[in-house]
């Protein structure tokens, strides 16, 4: 029977240590947060991070903007939060209503803002192993296997989903952590033959029950980045929890795994930009 990962637990020993920090800076760290639309999963996300903030010691600036907002007034709102001093991080929730353009708005961040490692100047720093931000997730990731002495060195790891928030950035930190590392996605072939090499198996796909005990080698760590919902509107993640528990060494339940981790780790994040811009 496989360790369970406890996010809950260590997401709020990373808390403790900014709330700490925090309190040594000579004014508050500020989040902007802006919220287009009302979908209802971003609302829920973004409650989260005011829950954290206040927890912290970061004070939160909510934008919430209707669904018609326009590419220029919301471009207009980003300009704004970057000139403001009492703002040292400002995070747009994802996704965009769909006539909205995310890459543009994006890069209208500047960089010293761009808490979420999001902006292509972020992702390079990240990539040559210089960064600023580290991105919230994979970072909670790696944060996990450290905290549980699991080792990356020399260890075959696979990735499932080659997003640009999750799958890509988690290959790379692996990858600098020296494992040795496969991203997988919706076009590979034989993915199971792949899996089942995996001594780290991270999935970040979006479907429930997408990873089944016949893909995970025997003492495996399972690390699932999901959060879905099963057919009775249970939060879930990727994993077919029940049987791939009892082949796994470790692995991290949802909800209560990485998820916290996300949310801690943006909270780092914050308070980096606020001692950057304290000098
Ligand atoms: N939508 C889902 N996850 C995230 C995240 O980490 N940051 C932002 N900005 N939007 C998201």
């Amino acid at each position: 029977m496989a360790t369970h990962i406890d996010g809950k637990a260590l997401a709020a020993k990373v808390k403790d240590q900014v709330r700490a920090e925090a309190a040594k800076l000579s004014r508050r760290p500020g989040l902007a947060v802006v919220l287009v639309g009302d979908d209802p999963a971003s609302q829920v996300y973004v409650r989260g991070k005011e829950k954290d903030c206040a927890e912290c010691g970061i004070e939160s600036f909510e934008h919430r903007l209707p669904a018609e907002t326009t590419q220029e007034d919301l471009l207009a709102l980003v300009r704004e939060l970057n000139a403001d001093s009492a703002v040292d991080g400002i995070l747009v929730q994802l996704p965009l209503p769909a006539h909205l353009d995310e890459e543009q708005i994006i890069d209208a961040i500047v960089p010293d803002k761009d808490v979420d490692c999001f902006h292509p100047f972020n992702v390079g720093r990240m990539v040559i192993g210089e960064p600023v931000f580290l991105p919230c997730t994979p970072a909670g990731v790696m944060e996990m296997l450290r905290e549980y002495d699991i080792p990356v060195r020399g260890k075959r790891c696979v990735v499932l989903g080659r997003s640009n928030i999750v799958g890509k950035p988690m290959a790379m930190l692996l990858t600098q952590s020296d494992g040795t590392v496969t991203l997988c996605h919706s076009r590979t072939e034989r993915l199971a033959e792949i899996t089942r090499e995996a001594d780290i198996l991270v999935s970040a796909v979006g479907r429930t029950r997408f990873v089944t005990a016949d893909m995970v080698k025997d003492g495996a760590v399972v690390i699932d980045v999901a959060m879905n919902r099963d057919e009775n509107g249970r939060l879930c993640g990727d994993v077919d929890f029940g049987p791939v528990e009892q082949k796994a060494s470790c692995i991290t339940p949802v909800p209560g795994g990485v998820g916290p981790m996300t949310r801690a780790l943006l909270m780092r994040n914050i308070l980096t930009a606020a001692q950057n811009h304290q000098g």
